[in-house]
């Protein structure tokens, strides 16, 4: 092939594949004759071959820019591999395809709507912290996060009662990296870990990546986790770590009581397994009494406790954190060589946030919108759903866990939705044995509005076409 030629294959290639797009301008001559160390006359001539194919359009003194429409070349895709550890879940895939398509209703991700969340004193807060602490925002932060913002998270914890230091306190790329981070720490890969079924996918995806193995204890819409289970499961197995989501379990959210909390942890603390906590949803409690965290009663340092800003301020600036009681210097380094640190602006600013506002006053407002759009939904199901499909009556958190009908199929029902532009999150996603295949979950963060109401009336039409399925 001729080295122009050459030069034109990789530029079609990027302009098929969407890396250049419509409107976007080529690399100039002079940077295309130097990446690839050939002459300017040679860069003019890809570019020419390209515009005789329509691709780029000449712009005097600009430079060639890709054409608005590009022909259909077709893409080459690159065959997918599997990461060893990683669930095989088709469904996944699916699911983490569906943010791509525009102007889908988002069902299927538990988060509150942006309407619902503090966007405009968080951009303020932004905009602030770049100004006034510009060369803090753009520097490292410490790695185990800024202290100002450890000694905020702190004082939340105190204010429950629950005694925490902001020594503790790693600030972590969310829930998401805390979770990562303190399995990481107290397992090695073929021990057991125990986590709730059914359970949020992300930690069946963190043990399974982690060549951990997998104990399931049931969690119950009504109770929570079944803690008398759990104790007999820990009396045959050695069981290494118990991952697990008492305040609103993700999909059921449900809660586990008190007395049954500390019943756990002592039955843990027995077995030699560390409990990871993952505390995202305990600010969401429908009734807006916030349940206390398992850390409350532990005296033996043996519960590290997850949680995140992501379902209450913005799931984008990536703010999490762990407490780490006795693994904390272990945890401090993991970070450390995992991330170094979290970016600076994110964590600056929302406590920067944190200090003008508060969290009281958003928190109340966001709750009692969850549970009366959780309710409304709910409403929705028993009106226009077929007869025998069963709803979770949710504590807190901001997910409806659904039963279909006998016969019903949440994958089918996820692929139908998706084609009326409508997200939802299939069951099977939330067990690690491929349980739940009748289930589906829905998002209770979307405002109830007539879109809402006409997607739930649309959901039960395709639900009731479902074989076994009674009006
Ligand atoms: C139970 C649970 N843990 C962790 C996460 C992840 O949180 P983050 O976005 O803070 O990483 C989620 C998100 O849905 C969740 O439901």
């Amino acid at each position: 092939m001729l080295l122009y030629e050459s030069i034109a294959t990789g530029l079609r290639r990027q302009i098929a594949q969407g890396t250049l797009r419509g409107g976007e301008r080529l690399p100039s001559v002079r940077q295309l004759a130097l990446a690839h160390q050939i002459s300017p006359a040679t860069a003019v001539q890809a570019c020419l071959q390209l515009e005789r194919e329509g691709l780029v359009e000449a712009r005097p003194r600009s430079g060639y820019f890709v054409r608005a429409a590009p022909s259909g070349l077709p893409s080459t895709p690159i065959a997918r591999r599997r990461a060893p550890g990683q669930v095989a879940n088709p469904a996944l895939q699916g699911l983490l395809e569906l943010p791509q398509r525009p102007g889908l209703l988002m069902l299927h991700a538990a988060v509150p709507d942006a309407s619902l969340l503090p966007h405009a004193p968080l951009g303020a807060a932004l905009s602030r912290t770049t100004r006034r602490r510009a060369t803090a925002a753009m520097d490292y932060a410490p790695s185990q996060g800024d202290p100002a913002l450890r000694r905020q998270i702190a004082q939340r914890y105190e204010h429950t009662g629950t005694a925490m230091t902001a020594e503790e306190i790693v600030i972590t790329a969310g829930a998401t990296e805390a979770l990562t981070l303190a399995l990481r720490v107290v397992t090695a890969p073929g021990d057991v870990v125990l986590v709730e079924t059914p359970t949020y996918y992300g930690i069946l995806q963190a043990v399974a990546a982690l060549g951990l193995k997998v104990l399931e204890v049931p969690n119950r819409l009504e109770h929570g986790i079944d803690v008398a289970r759990l104790d007999r499961l820990l009396q045959h197995t050695p069981v290494r770590a118990a991952i697990l989501v008492p305040n609103f379990n993700n999909p059921t959210g449900s809660l586990t009581c008190d007395a049954d909390k500390q019943a756990l942890l002592a039955s843990c603390a027995r077995h030699g397994t560390v409990v990871i906590e993952d505390d995202i949803y305990g600010e969401l409690a429908w009734s807006g009494q916030r349940p206390l965290p398992l850390r409350h009663w532990d005296t033996g340092g043996n519960v590290i406790t997850c949680g995140s800003f992501s379902k209450t301020l913005a799931p984008g600036l990536r703010v999490g954190w762990l407490a780490g009681a006795a693994w904390t210097e272990a945890l401090a380094r993991a970070k450390y060589f995992s991330s170094s640190s979290n970016a600076s602006l994110p964590q600056l600013a929302v406590g920067d946030y944190l200090a003008r506002h508060g969290l009281g006053r958003h928190l109340r407002r966001l709750r009692r919108a969850v549970a009366d759009n959780g309710q409304r939904m709910r409403d929705a199901i028993a009106r226009h759903w077929p007869a025998g499909t069963r709803c979770s009556a949710p504590a807190g958190g901001l997910s409806l866990w659904l039963q279909l009908p006998p016969g019903g199929d949440g994958l089918a029902l996820f692929d139908a939705a998706r084609a009326a532009g409508i997200g939802i999150s299939p069951g099977v996603l939330f067990s690690s044995r491929g349980d739940y295949g009748d289930c589906v979950r829905l998002s209770c963060g979307l405002p109830w509005d007539a879109r809402l109401d006409k997607a739930m009336r649309h959901l039960g039409r395709l639900a009731a076409r479902q074989p076994g399925a009674r009006q």
